[in-house]
């Protein structure tokens, strides 16, 4: 059954304790800013709207907004933070005659997933009256507000912790501020409130009271760390943590082997296919996307890079904006930076970096080479130490490598220049002009061999040390 709702999630607070410039839920968990999170939740599970509600760096919080979501996704300006009451009405503002459920999430609790805003939507099934929430029994339940239930069991109200008896502050059952209430009880709900109480504020949570009043509360009881909130940067770090190891276990699930969850660093944004392998130590950036089969092994540095099935990635590779073709081999030590792409079955070993550098099929560069602004054809072999010279001091050059060219060892191409195919380029040669096609190239000096003449070097070098220890 498809339930009509809507989300509204509280972003107004400032944040001091995260000491930053940045309003607090701007500042990333998983790639992601804490307020999108809940925000995705909520569209996930089904939100016609969501409305976050803005104040404190609302601007910031606005463009980033605008650059992430469709038009499903609103803000509302709460111009003064007067209480969690005060931050839903101006966030029932913009959904005007709205009549199904609103469901009320907070912008920096990012580990509020998909799968409690639905089974909070579930349980609005079962509700006889107009509000549903969330509570949790913890241990140290300092700082929230507590549930208070009658001798029935029914919940009476939530008293805030500065508001609560010493009897009231003994109670563990808390409000863990996540509810789902009927958009028309909560507007008359909501003009009811009142300021009298220890901290001056239209508090959210004298709604409950209102709705226990009336009809009844429905309650579901759910584990209080995924709507723990951040306050502090510490708490964002243990935030990360746990978000890290739900995707890496949620990856495993789909068929990823994930050898050691705990320190896969992924972000949110990142897709991994099923039969892919990700070994220790592994960050997957941006768009990333992993391919069936492909192998990831550790220290690997990935930001915005395709890699297509089958292809092996061995430690320590480092890549950006880049895309490895199936069963290409990269590594280990290799660099891949913005541009580069591999062809099908090519090698890059240790100590090679590209830039924006094309590697067609079964194409080598296995040691030790600068392959910059490159296009290379297929078959072709680069021998250890060859650099192309791309860069003037003012402008980049392009080198051409057409298909089945062999350059030797140390070799420099000065760009912009192109080897035919099939060319052959001797080790040592430093190409200053095009070589033709099936042609061999070499520029080496002459070799010289004096017989004899090794030991009368070392003696002259030897009296040279001496004499300068000696004064
Ligand atoms: C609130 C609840 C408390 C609950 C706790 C859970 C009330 C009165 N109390 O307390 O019962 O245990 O959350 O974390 O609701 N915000 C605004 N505008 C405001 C005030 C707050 O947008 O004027 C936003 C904050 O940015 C934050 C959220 O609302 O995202 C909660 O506000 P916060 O001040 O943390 O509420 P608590 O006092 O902790
Ligand atoms: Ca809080």
């Amino acid at each position: 059954m498809s339930t009509e709702f809507v989300a509204i999630v509280l972003a107004a607070g400032q944040g001091t304790r995260m000491k930053s410039d940045l309003p607090k839920v701007l500042h990333r968990v998983l790639g992601l800013p804490m307020y999108a999170h809940v925000t995705q939740a909520a569209l996930n599970a089904g939100a016609e709207r969501v409305v976050l509600v803005v104040g404190h760096g609302r601007e910031q919080v606005e463009a980033d907004v605008a650059s992430r979501f469709d038009a499903r996704v609103m803000t509302a300006v709460q111009e003064r933070q007067l209480g969690t009451g005060d931050a839903v009405r101006a966030g029932l503002l913009p959904l005007g005659n709205f009549q199904g459920w609103v469901v009320v999430l907070c912008g920096d609790t990012p580990l509020a997933h998909e799968g409690l805003v639905a089974a909070l939507i579930r349980a609005t099934h079962e509700a006889t009256g107009p509000l549903v929430m969330l509570t949790s029994m913890i241990d140290d339940p300092t700082g929230y507000g507590r549930i208070l239930r009658d001798e029935h069991g029914h919940v009476r109200a939530v008293r805030e912790q500065k508001d609560a008896s010493e009897a009231e502050l003994g109670v563990r059952e808390i409000n863990p501020g996540v509810y789902a209430i009927k958009a028309d009880f909560l507007r008359s709900a909501l003009g009811k409130l009142s300021t009298e109480n220890a901290q001056g504020e239209f508090y959210l949570t004298d709604v409950v009271e209102q709705a226990a009043q009336a009809s009844s509360v429905h309650t579901l009881s759910w584990n209080f760390l995924d709507t723990q909130g951040v306050n502090d940067r510490a708490q964002l770090a243990a935030c990360e943590s746990a978000m890290r190891i739900r995707f890496a276990h949620a990856l495993a699930r789909s068929g990823v082997t994930v050898r050691d969850p705990g320190t896969l660093y992924a972000e949110a944004s990142v897709r991994v296919e099923a039969g892919a392998t990700l070994e220790p130590n592994v960050h997957l950036r941006g768009n990333t996307v992993i391919g069936s089969e492909a192998r990831i092994d550790t220290g690997a540095v990935l930001t915005n890079v395709k890699v297509t099935r089958g292809a092996v990635l061995k430690p320590y590779t480092v890549a950006t904006d880049s895309v490895i073709g199936s069963e290409a081999q990269v590594g280990p030590f290799s660099h891949l930076r913005p541009g580069s792409e591999l062809g099908e079955r090519s090698h890059v070993g240790n100590f090679v970096e590209l830039k924006k550098t094309r590697l067609g099929k079964d194409s080598k560069a296995n040691h030790l080479a600068y392959l910059g602004d490159g296009e290379v054809g297929d078959n072709v072999n680069i021998g250890a130490g060859t650099i192309f010279c791309n860069y003037d001091g003012f402008n980049k050059h392009v080198t051409v490598l057409e298909d089945e060219a062999f350059i030797g060892s140390d070799s420099h191409l000065i760009a912009p220049v192109r080897v035919g195919k099939g060319a052959y380029v001797a080790t040592g040669t430093t190409v200053t002009n095009d070589v033709p096609a099936g042609a061999l190239a070499l520029s080496r000096v002459k070799q010289v061999n004096r017989d004899g003449y090794a030991s009368k070097l070392k003696a002259r070098f030897k009296a040279a040390k001496d004499a300068k220890s000696k004064g």
